[in-house]
């Protein structure tokens, strides 16, 4: 894809970019010739080894900690951005966590926690850039991570499932508002990737692995690589009539009734 002077900038603003999933979409962005403004909750000290592995021109790079349920934050980051590059045109609200239990047993914070970070905190990101870009007078392009649990309750999950179907309807609704304005709103919904939040899941209970492998159709984890593919797709400039969808990558693990855990 080819920077057109005037039409958009190759400037991408990722969340949770510490994150597996985060890491990825912005390593393929960097190798597409994009800057990138990388945000995590994590300090910029955790950040120094995930920017060395990049190895991309350090320009290009752009590192803020920003907790993202923060409207504060998040519009003194997106202003970080606009001072040092521009309007960042791209943008991927990733940032998540997984609040494990059953909505009759967890304390209400709990689940109000979960919802701040995966609800509000794409609100923010998504709802705080459209209006720059509004402003401006730019097109763009939105690619919120969902996930394949927004259309399926799991009692070991419910809060997630929630803020995750709360997402999706935020994607379809922006998808809508932003039509005019050439900006495009998209949703990709992963289902079981080989790491992130269900490997971390994983390692707290051992068993769940070969659950998720016998319930997938296809017996295969996603890789964060074939994510972060998708998300670069969707960002394609050239790609004028996608908006309000949801790409479900989860080698057909929503068409199954079989995951109790
Ligand atoms: N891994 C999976 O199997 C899977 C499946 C479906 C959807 N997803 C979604 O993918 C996205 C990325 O998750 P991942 O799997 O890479 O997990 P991850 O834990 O590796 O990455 C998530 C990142 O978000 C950051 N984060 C947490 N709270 C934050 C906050 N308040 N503000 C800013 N950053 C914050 C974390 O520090 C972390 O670096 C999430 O939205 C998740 O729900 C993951």
């Amino acid at each position: 894809m080819k920077e057109q002077a005037g039409v958009f900038n190759k400037i991408a603003a990722v969340s949770g970019a510490l994150g597996d999933i985060g890491r990825a979409v912005a390593e393929v962005f960097l190798r597409d010739g994009f800057r990138v403004a990388l945000s995590d909750v994590k300090p910029a000290a955790d950040a120094q080894a995930a920017l060395i592995a990049f190895g991309a021109d350090a320009d290009n790079i752009l590192y803020t900690q920003v907790d993202v349920s923060s409207e504060a934050e998040v519009q003194k980051w997106l202003s970080a951005i606009e001072s040092k590059w521009g309007v960042p045109q791209f943008i991927i609200p990733n940032a998540g966590i997984v609040v494990s239990g059953m909505l009759t047993e967890l304390p209400q914070g709990d689940v109000r926690k979960q919802i701040d970070v995966n609800f509000w905190g794409s609100y923010n990101l998504a709802v705080l850039a459209a209006k720059r870009m509004k402003a401006a007078g730019l097109p763009g392009r939105m690619v919120l991570i969902g996930s394949w649990a927004a259309e399926r309750p799991n009692a070991r999950i419910s809060s997630y499932c929630i803020s995750k179907a709360a997402v999706r309807m935020l994607c379809k609704s922006l998808a809508l508002e932003l039509a005019a304005h050439q900006i495009l709103v998209n949703e990709i919904a992963p289902g079981i990737v080989s790491g992130g939040l269900s490997k971390k899941n994983q390692q707290k209970d051992p068993s769940l692995l070969q659950t998720h492998l016998d319930s997938i159709p296809n017996h295969t984890l996603i890789t964060v690589e074939e994510i972060a593919r998708q998300v670069l797709w969707l960002c394609d400039m050239e790609n004028m009539n996608i908006t309000g969808t949801t790409l479900l990558v989860d080698g057909g693990l929503s068409l199954t009734s079989k995951m109790t855990k």
